[in-house]
């Protein structure tokens, strides 16, 4: 994920939001750990610097912002941490998060140089290492660690993502399927649609227009994959360029960095045998 910092970048754009990006940074900092009055027991002082830009301050370049949180304060998780540093030290930091078990996708930002979701991500415990945190690499910020994702569900959408069939069964009830045809969804349906893998791909950063990008075609593998859905051809056919599909290279990086364990790149490479199928 190194390359990951590497080729992040500043992008002129009319849009009033930033990607990040790697420049001469500004520190401002923060210590929660000094201003605890009564301290219980050996502070385990720990630093985040976390990426900041505003919106309402367009003429500002984005910086980074460290806080100290001793950590027999603060929950297991990184995203603890960010809503402690929210709840006592800085009501600005902004941050998506809902359901704080893996589920909602909306904590993905980049932690230490990986995409993964705050909420299942476990704080180093080495205090002697300082964390980083940024938003998804490659997408436009809306503020602080929030990221712009109009493109990505806009992708979303384009795959008709939900099942198209007109056959109605014989007796009128749901569309069943035998448990062999069920189990080839799993690995599929768990996607929580949080955009770590898209914004891992090296492909999706260059051709994010044009090419689906790792999570969008899983979904899409999802539909295909489904024995009750009817329009197997029309998705095909909707997929059969140069762009959706081909511009996986297999480099892998979405695989390595999703947080539920799935394999997107599987499901594309299982794409490119039903596109040669014909
Ligand atoms: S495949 Fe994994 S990383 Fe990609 S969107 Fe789905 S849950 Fe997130
Ligand atoms: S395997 Fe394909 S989708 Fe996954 S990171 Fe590599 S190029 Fe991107
Ligand atoms: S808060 Fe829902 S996945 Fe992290």
């Amino acid at each position: 994920m190194a390359a990951l910092r590497s080729t992040s970048r500043l992008v002129a754009s009319s849009k009033p939001l930033f990607r990040p990006a790697v420049f001469a940074r500004s520190y401002a900092t923060v210590d929660a750990a000094a201003q605890d009055p009564n301290p219980s027991e050996t502070p385990r002082t720990k630093t985040f610097h976390i990426y900041r830009w505003n919106p309402d301050q367009p003429t500002e370049k984005p910086k980074m912002q460290s806080y100290s949180l001793d950590l027999n304060k603060t929950g297991p998780m990184m995203l603890d941490a960010l809503i402690r540093i929210k709840n006592e030290m800085d009501p600005t930091l902004t941050f998506r998060r809902s359901c704080r078990e893996g589920i909602c996708g909306s904590c993905a930002m980049n932690i230490d140089g990986v995409n993964t979701l705050a909420c299942l991500c476990r704080i180093p415990t080495d205090t002697a290492k300082e964390s980083r945190i940024y938003p998804l690499p490659h997408t436009y910020v809306v503020k602080d660690l929030v990221p712009d994702l109009t493109q990505f569900y806009k992708q979303y959408k384009s795959i008709k993502p939900y099942l198209q069939r007109e056959t109605k069964t014989e007796d009128g009830l749901e569309y069943r399927q035998s448990p062999e045809e069920r189990k080839k969804l799993d690995g599929l349906y768990e996607c929580i649609l949080c955009a770590c893998c898209s914004t891992s791909c090296p492909s999706y950063w260059w051709n994010s227009e044009e090419y689906l990008g790792p999570a969008i075609l899983l979904q899409s593998y999802r539909w295909l994959a489904d024995s009750r859905d009817e329009k197997t051809a029309e998705r095909k056919h909707a997929l059969d360029n140069s762009m959706s599909v081909y511009r996986c290279y297999t480099i892998l990086n979405c695989s390595r960095t999703c947080p539920k364990g799935l394999n997107p790149a599987r499901a594309i490479a299982e794409i490119k045998k039903l596109m040669a199928a014909h």
